[in-house]
C-alpha cells in the first residue's frame, strides 16, 4: 500500500517532463494534472514513451550532451515512469499533480515593453499571404533587450512569426505602411541596397514557431537595438478551418545593467534548392565562416514538411547538433550548456536533407520540383544561430557561404 500524501516518483516525472505543456491551457491538448486526469491516458503515455515521440526531442543523445534544457527522458525516469503508468496502484491513487511553472501569462515576468500585433481576421480556408507588420520602437538611446518572449493569441492560425530589429537606413520593407498588417510583394521583400550589410539591413530578434518555449540567452548577455530602430514582423498566419481572430504580443526585457556580450542572429540559408519530384534524400549545404571570435549560444534547424534530417558541424569534423528526425511541428531551439567558443576562420556547416518521395507521410505532393519559398509547401534550409561577441565589437562578424543571394530572393522560382 501507498502512504497517502507522498507523491509516487513517477507522478513527479510526470510533473517535471510532461506538465509543461500537459496542464490546462498548455500546449498540449490534454492536462495531466491528476492521477484521475491521467488514468485514461496511462495506456496511450507508456506507448509515447516507449516509441520515444514524447517528450517532443529531436536531437540524438550524442549531440544532446552539451544542449540545456533536453526534454528527453534519461533511461532511469523511462524505468520509473513506465513502472509507475503500467502498475495497477494507479487505479487506487489520487494525487494532484503541480507543473514546473504555468502555461498562463509571461513566463519570463512582466515585460518592460509589450509589442502588440493589431487583431488579424483569419478565414476559415485558404492560403494566406506573409503578413508585415512595421511597428515603431520609438527609441531615443540604445537599448540593451536581456530577454524577448512571445504570447500567442491562436497558436492554431499562427505558424510562425519572427520580429526583426531594422535599423535606421536600412533597405528592408522601406514603403511598408507603419502600424498596419500589409503584405509585402516578393520584389519589396528582396530590395536591397548594393553593399549593405546584412547587419545594417535587418536582424532577427526572437521568432516563434510551433513547439516554442520562452528563454532568454544568459546572464551578461543582451540584443542591441540601436536608437531609430524599427521592429518588423513577418507574420505566416494558416488558415485552420475556422475564422479566427488572433491578437499576438511580443515582449520586450530590457537589461538592467550594460552587457559584458552581444547577443547576434546568423542566418545561413540554402535559397538555391531545388529539389526533384520523388527525391527521398535531397541533400542542401550551407555554411557561415567566423571573422572574428564568437561564441555559439542556440542553433535552430529550419526546414518545411518535407524536412528530414539535420546536421550541424564545425569544420567538418565536429558534429555540433545531429537531428536524425526532423519534425517540422517542433521546430526547436537547441541551447547549449556553455556557451561554446569559435575561434577567428572557423566553419559551421549546416545540412538539411529532405524527401520529397511519396513515402514522406507529411509530403503535400510528391510529384512537384521543390523550390525555395515561405510557404510550407515550399522549402526552406536556414541554420538560425545565435552568437555572442564582446558587446563593444563590430558585429559584422560572420560570412556565408552556400547561397548566392539572401533569403527571400528566389531568383531561380519560375512561378
Ligand atoms: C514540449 C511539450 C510537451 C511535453 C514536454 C510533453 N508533451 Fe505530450 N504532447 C504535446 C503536444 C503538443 C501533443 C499533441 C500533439 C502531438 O501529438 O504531437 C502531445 C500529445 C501527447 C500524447 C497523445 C499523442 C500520442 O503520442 O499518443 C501523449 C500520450 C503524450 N503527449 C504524452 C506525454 C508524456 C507521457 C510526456 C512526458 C513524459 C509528454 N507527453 C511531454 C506536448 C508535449
Amino acid at each position: 500500500m501507498l502512504v497517502a500524501g507522498v507523491l509516487p516518483e513517477g507522478a513527479r516525472i510526470v510533473e517535471a517532463r510532461c506538465m509543461a505543456c500537459h496542464q490546462a491551457g498548455g500546449i498540449a491538448p490534454m492536462a495531466f494534472d491528476s492521477v484521475r486526469a491521467i488514468r485514461p491516458w496511462a495506456k496511450a503515455m507508456s506507448q509515447s514513451i516507449r516509441k520515444g515521440t514524447m517528450p517532443p526531442w529531436h536531437a540524438d543523445e550524442a549531440s544532446s550532451e552539451h544542449l540545456a534544457q533536453v526534454r528527453a527522458l534519461t533511461e532511469g525516469e523511462k524505468k520509473t515512469l513506465l513502472t509507475w503508468l503500467d502498475s495497477p496502484d494507479l487505479s487506487k491513487q489520487n494525487f494532484i499533480l503541480t507543473p514546473p511553472r504555468a502555461a498562463a501569462g509571461w513566463q519570463l515576468g512582466t515585460p518592460d515593453l509589450i509589442l502588440r500585433i493589431p487583431a488579424a481576421e483569419i478565414p476559415a480556408a485558404g492560403t494566406l499571404q506573409y503578413t508585415f507588420l512595421v511597428s515603431r520602437l520609438n527609441f531615443e538611446t540604445d537599448r540593451w533587450i536581456a530577454a524577448a518572449e512571445w504570447k500567442i493569441d491562436q497558436t492554431q492560425v499562427v505558424h510562425h512569426i519572427n520580429a526583426f530589429v531594422r535599423p535606421p537606413g536600412s533597405s528592408y520593407v522601406r514603403e511598408a505602411p507603419v502600424g498596419q498588417l500589409y503584405v509585402a510583394s516578393r520584389a519589396e521583400r528582396a530590395a536591397r541596397r548594393p553593399e549593405e550589410r546584412e547587419i545594417d539591413r535587418r536582424e532577427l530578434l526572437l521568432g516563434y514557431e510551433p513547439g516554442y518555449q520562452p528563454q532568454g540567452w544568459g546572464a551578461g548577455r543582451a540584443k542591441l537595438i540601436r536608437a531609430g530602430s524599427d521592429m518588423v514582423f513577418e507574420i505566416h498566419y494558416t488558415a485552420n478551418g475556422k475564422a479566427t481572430r488572433d491578437s499576438s504580443e511580443l515582449g520586450l526585457y530590457f537589461a538592467r545593467s550594460a552587457p559584458r556580450e552581444r547577443v547576434l542572429t546568423i542566418s545561413p540559408a540554402d535559397a538555391n534548392l531545388v529539389i526533384p519530384p520523388g527525391e527521398a534524400n535531397y541533400e542542401s549545404r550551407v555554411s557561415a565562416t567566423l571573422l572574428d571570435e564568437a561564441k555559439l549560444v542556440s542553433m535552430q534547424p529550419h526546414m518545411h514538411l518535407r524536412g528530414k534530417a539535420y546536421r550541424i558541424e564545425l569544420n567538418g569534423t565536429r558534429r555540433l547538433l545531429d537531428v536524425p528526425r526532423y519534425d517540422f511541428n517542433w521546430q526547436t531551439t537547441y541551447f547549449f550548456k556553455e556557451p561554446l567558443l569559435l575561434r577567428k576562420g572557423d566553419t559551421l556547416q549546416c545540412t538539411g536533407w529532405f524527401d520529397n518521395s511519396a513515402n514522406n507521410r507529411f509530403n503535400p505532393d510528391a510529384t512537384k520540383t521543390i523550390y525555395w519559398g515561405d510557404q510550407s509547401w515550399e522549402e526552406m534550409n536556414v541554420g538560425f544561430m545565435e552568437i555572442a561577441i564582446p558587446a563593444g565589437r563590430d558585429a559584422d562578424v560572420v560570412k556565408l557561404s552556400g547561397t548566392t543571394r539572401p533569403a527571400g530572393g528566389r531568383a531561380e522560382n519560375p512561378r
